[in-house]
């Protein structure tokens, strides 16, 4: 990890403060999540505390503090997909997993992300679970796809 954080921060030799979000984003999809190890790094190049690092990327939405699961859940909240519900089917997800988006089950199977138009508009509320569309996706389904992974597991 720390080579690939290395070479990061060598393409962003002279950064400043305003370049945190795009590094963050560069070391999130190199490496699927920000590490502890990665934000104290990022301090450490930007001159920045830690704390307010945490402060800045738990606003945006789009990052992680932890790996992702066996089973990453994408709950697209694009305009078609909350127009339709898919704030409801968010929380009927975090209840069903018992963690939040953003987070990991303890059992590392299952991952929830919030994510922008996953350009299938016209399925909406759409989920992407390991890359698997789920169309016109409605509470009532939830049990039935999040059962159907875990099987997958077993
Ligand atoms: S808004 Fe959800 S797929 Fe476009």
């Amino acid at each position: 990890m720390r080579t690939e954080l290395e070479e990061i921060f060598k393409r962003h030799a002279h950064a400043k403060r305003d370049s945190l979000i795009p590094i963050l984003q560069e070391i999130q999809d190199k490496m699927g999540y920000l590490s502890e190890e990665a934000v104290v790094s990022v301090g450490q190049h930007l001159n920045i505390a830690t704390s307010k690092i945490y402060g800045v990327a738990t606003f945006y939405n789009q990052f992680r503090f932890e790996p992702k699961g066996k089973n990453h859940v994408m709950v697209c909240r694009g305009t078609a997909c909350h127009v339709l519900g898919s704030q409801t089917v968010l929380e009927a997800i975090e209840n069903k997993l018992k963690i939040k988006a953003g987070q990991t089950s303890r059992d590392g199977l299952f991952s929830i992300e919030v994510v922008a138009c996953i350009g299938a508009c016209g399925l909406a509320p759409v989920l992407n679970i390991n890359g698997n569309f789920h169309a016109k996706v409605t509470v009532e389904k939830i049990d039935e796809i999040i059962e159907s992974y875990r099987n997958k597991e077993e």
